[in-house]
C-alpha cells in the first residue's frame, strides 16, 4: 500500500470514529434512551450489562478462600438471621416473595435459588462484601464482618436446596422465629400463634397479607384484562425473577416452569384445569391452588390477576 492510500485509510477511520462519538452523544443528550425503571433495558444492554457484571465478578473474587465450615448447620442458621434481616426484602426466599420496595427495581433483584446452585461460594461472598453498581445490590462490607458474610452465604447456597415447608421450618427455630411477613408488612399475630401453625400453614400465615380480599368475584365469565399492560406488571411483579417468559428481558431464570406456551397448557401448577378463572385465583393466591406450592403471593389485586392472565393467554406457542 502506498503512503497516500494508508493516511486516506486513517483518515477516513477518523472520521467514522468522530461521527460515531458525536451520534452517541447526540444520543444520550436527546434522552433517547428511557431510564424509567418501568422500561426493561433493550436485550442487547441487558446481555452486555449482566456479561460485564459476571466477568468482573469472576475477575475480582480470585483471591477469596472460603472457609471450610459453610456446610455447619450453626453457619446457615445464623446466616438465616441476616438473611432475614437485610436480603428478603429484595431477594424474597424459598415460597416468600420479595417486600414491595422490590417490586419495579430495575434491574429486578433476582430470586437467589438459580445463583446459589450454580455460583461458587467465593463469588457470592464477593456480591454480598462489595455490591454491584448501578443494580441496588448493597455492599454489606461496612455492616457485617468477614464471617457474618460467610454465614449468609452459607446460608443462601443452603437455601438452594430448601423446599418453601423446610424453610418455614428453619425460621420458627430461629432465636424469636417468627414466619416471614409478606409485602403488605403485616407480621403475623404474634410467636405462639405462629409456632402453633404447622408449616407449610407458616408460611400462608405470613404470606396472608398478599392475598386477595375475601369476597373476589373469581366468578364463571369473569373478563380478563389488558394483555399489554399485564405484560408490563408481569416485569413490574418479578414474574421474570422465577419464570422464563417470551417477550419479557430478563426471564431466563427456572425457579419455576417456563411459562412459553401456558396459555394452551392443560393444568396449571399439574393441579387444576387451565381456565381464566383458575388462572386468576392462582396469580392471586397459588397456594389455595397447590398448597405445596412454591410460588409466592405476590399481593397483586385482582385487576393486576386479570391483566397478567390476559398476558399469560397470549402465550400459545411452548
Ligand atoms: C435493596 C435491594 C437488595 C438488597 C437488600 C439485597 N440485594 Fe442482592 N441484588 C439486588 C439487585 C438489584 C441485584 C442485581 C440483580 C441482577 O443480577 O441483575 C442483586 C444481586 C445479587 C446477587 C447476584 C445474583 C445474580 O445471579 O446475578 C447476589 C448473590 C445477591 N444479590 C445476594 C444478596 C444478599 C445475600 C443480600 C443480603 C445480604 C442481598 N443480596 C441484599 C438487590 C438487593
Ligand atoms: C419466587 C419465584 C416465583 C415468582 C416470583 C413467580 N413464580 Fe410462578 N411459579 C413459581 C414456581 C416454583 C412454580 C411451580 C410451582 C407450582 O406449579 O405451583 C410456579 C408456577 C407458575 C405457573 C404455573 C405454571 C404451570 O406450568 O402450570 C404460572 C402460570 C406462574 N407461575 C405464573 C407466574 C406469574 C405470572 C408471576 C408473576 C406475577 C410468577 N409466576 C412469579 C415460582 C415463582
Amino acid at each position: 500500500m502506498t503512503t497516500v492510500r494508508v493516511r486516506n485509510l486513517l483518515i477516513g477511520l477518523l472520521v467514522l470514529l468522530l461521527l460515531g462519538g458525536v451520534g452517541a452523544w447526540l444520543f444520550v443528550y436527546f434522552g433517547i434512551y428511557n431510564v424509567a425503571a418501568t422500561r426493561q433495558h433493550i436485550p442487547p444492554v441487558y446481555r452486555l450489562l449482566n456479561y460485564a457484571m459476571e466477568r468482573s465478578v469472576i475477575a475480582e473474587s480470585q483471591d477469596v478462600r472460603a472457609p471450610p465450615d459453610l456446610i455447619e448447620p450453626q453457619r446457615i442458621r445464623a446466616g438465616a438471621v441476616h438473611y432475614r434481616a437485610h436480603c428478603l426484602q429484595c431477594h424474597g426466599a424459598p415460597g416468600v416473595a420479595p417486600d414491595s420496595l422490590a417490586y419495579g427495581m430495575t434491574p429486578a433483584p433476582v430470586n437467589l435459588m438459580p445463583a446459589a446452585r450454580s455460583w461458587p461460594s467465593e463469588r457470592i461472598f464477593w456480591i454480598v462484601k462489595h455490591g454491584i453498581k448501578m443494580s441496588g445490590m448493597p455492599a454489606w462490607e461496612y455492616r457485617l464482618s468477614d464471617d457474618q458474610i460467610w454465614d449468609v452465604v452459607a446460608f443462601t447456597k443452603g437455601m438452594a436446596a430448601m423446599s418453601p415447608r423446610e424453610y418455614g421450618q428453619l425460621v420458627l427455630e430461629l432465636p424469636g422465629g417468627k414466619a416471614d411477613a409478606g409485602s403488605g408488612g403485616k407480621r403475623p399475630p404474634d410467636d405462639a400463634t405462629a409456632r402453633k401453625a404447622e408449616p407449610p400453614a407458616t408460611l400462608m400465615v405470613a404470606n396472608a397479607a398478599r392475598k386477595a380480599p375475601p369476597g373476589v368475584a373469581t366468578g364463571p365469565g369473569v373478563p380478563l384484562g389488558n394483555a399489554r399492560v399485564g405484560q408490563h406488571k408481569a416485569q413490574a411483579f418479578l414474574c421474570q425473577t422465577c419464570h422464563q417468559i417470551p417477550g419479557v428481558v430478563g426471564a431466563n431464570h427456572y425457579v419455576g416452569p417456563p411459562l412459553a406456551g401456558i396459555g394452551t397448557r392443560t393444568f396449571i401448577a399439574g393441579v387444576v384445569a387451565n381456565d381464566p378463572q383458575s388462572m386468576v385465583r392462582f396469580l392471586l393466591d397459588p397456594q389455595e391452588i397447590d398448597p405445596l406450592s412454591a410460588m409466592p403471593p405476590m399481593g397483586m389485586s385482582e385487576q393486576d390477576a386479570r391483566d397478567i392472565a390476559a398476558f399469560l393467554y397470549t402465550l400459545r406457542t411452548p
